[in-house]
């Protein structure tokens, strides 16, 4: 017997895309319909310091040494479903409290998803400060989760403490992400305010510590005094973004029931044979960071020196308001110049006419800074 669905597929006049578009919508869920696609700007033959990746490559020796590794990687296989090396491995390099348990992600993003999957249905809502991390809201709309953004204090980007407990205590959150350091901001929330959320919140507590290569400060060793603590982290900033690996740390009770929602091979075979083989290779990245942050604070302080409004950063990326000329036009400007930053206007808000650049090597650092002075004195 026919379905109505075929029936329909048959009287659809491919070369009618009103028609197929129509049928699309009749079968997808009103919320991805309603979802704009996250946008990844294309930098082809550009400076690209847009997306907080570290700019630099590994020495020869060690692609020797990686490839050479590489060798023996069985692509005939599936990887390893629960990645039981690169744990350990991540378990050193972190340092990750004994008595939590780690799942891992196809980048930190596939972790938020899995995480906003467990909690979905029955009217759940999210909360996080604005503005942060775009994944946080893009993936609870894909959900249908109801998102609460509660704005940081516009002049500094901190916490309000106030109207953030009155929105835990109103919208009774299942979960809360804490971007630490925010991105896009830069700043690192005050330790004392994140701790009273932790006391606060009536659910589950994400602090998202994509930056903490960068930072001074980390939730980790709170895992053990917070059973509603997951902390996450990526290896994206630290110089991997290309091999697409997050984790969760946190209370095995946690672990073990998200990890029912993770795909078994999520996590291919070069990437798991190559992040250890990075974490192998430490002193290569910790060398790389201190570059970036000595750089990072070079980069600030040449900025303060124009008429824009600085924002302390303890992430890889600046950011920073222009105080006299329009973001748009001047982010056009310094792209025709063949440097792709963040134009961070389009998001509204606190983020008015502000530009957001990650901290490239330095002679790309000296690029950016050349194109933008002489972009504000015209
Ligand atoms: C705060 C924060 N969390 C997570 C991510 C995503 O990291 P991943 O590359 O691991 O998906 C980003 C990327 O910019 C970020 O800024």
């Amino acid at each position: 017997m026919r379905t109505k669905l075929s029936l329909d597929i048959e009287n659809i006049n491919i070369a009618n895309q009103n028609g197929i578009e129509t049928f699309v919508a009749s079968i997808l869920r009103r919320e991805v319909l309603s979802l704009s696609a996250y946008h990844v700007q294309d930098s082809t033959g550009l400076i690209k310091l847009d997306a907080m990746e570290n700019p630099y490559a590994w020495p020869e020796t060690m692609v020797d040494e990686w490839l050479e590794d590489l060798r023996n990687a069985k692509v005939n296989r599936y990887p390893d479903p629960s990645s039981d090396r690169l744990k350990a491995a991540l378990r050193t390099s972190n340092n990750i409290p004994e008595t939590a348990n780690l799942m891992l992600g196809n980048g930190s993003d596939e972790l938020i998803q899995i995480i906003l999957m467990g909690v979905a249905g029955d009217d759940a809502v999210v909360l996080s400060p604005q503005p942060t991390f775009v994944m946080y809201r893009q993936i609870a709309d894909s959900l249908g989760l109801k998102f609460v953004g509660v704005k940081l204090n516009e002049d500094d980007f901190s916490l309000d403490m106030a109207t953030l407990s009155a929105a835990i205590a109103k919208n009774n959150p299942k979960v809360i992400f804490l971007a630490y350091p925010n991105n896009p901001t830069g700043n690192a929330f005050s330790g004392e305010d994140m701790l009273e959320i932790l006391r606060i919140a009536p659910g589950l507590v994400v602090v998202d510590e994509a930056y903490a290569p960068f930072a001074d400060a980390s939730f980790m060793s709170k895992l053990l005094e917070f059973p509603n603590l997951l902390v996450m982290r990526t290896l994206s900033k630290l110089g991997l973004a290309g091999l697409r690996l997050g984790f969760l740390a946190g209370h095995p009770a946690w672990i073990s029931q998200l990890d029912k929602l993770r795909l078994p091979y999520n996590i291919n075979v070069l990437t798991q044979q190559t992040v250890e083989f990075a974490l192998a290779n430490q002193s290569v990245f910790d060398g790389q960071i201190k570059q970036i942050k000595s750089d990072r604070e070079l980069l600030a302080s040449r900025l303060a020196h124009l008429p824009v409004k600085v924002f302390p950063s303890q992430a890889n990326f600046v950011s920073f308001r222009l105080l006299e000329k329009e973001a748009t036009e001047v982010f056009t400007k310094i792209k025709n110049k063949g440097v792709l930053i963040k134009n961070l206007t389009p998001a509204g808000g606190a983020l008015l006419n502000c530009l957001r650049v990650t901290v490239g090597t330095p002679y790309e650092n000296q690029v950016f800074m050349e194109s933008l002075t002489k972009i504000l004195e015209s």
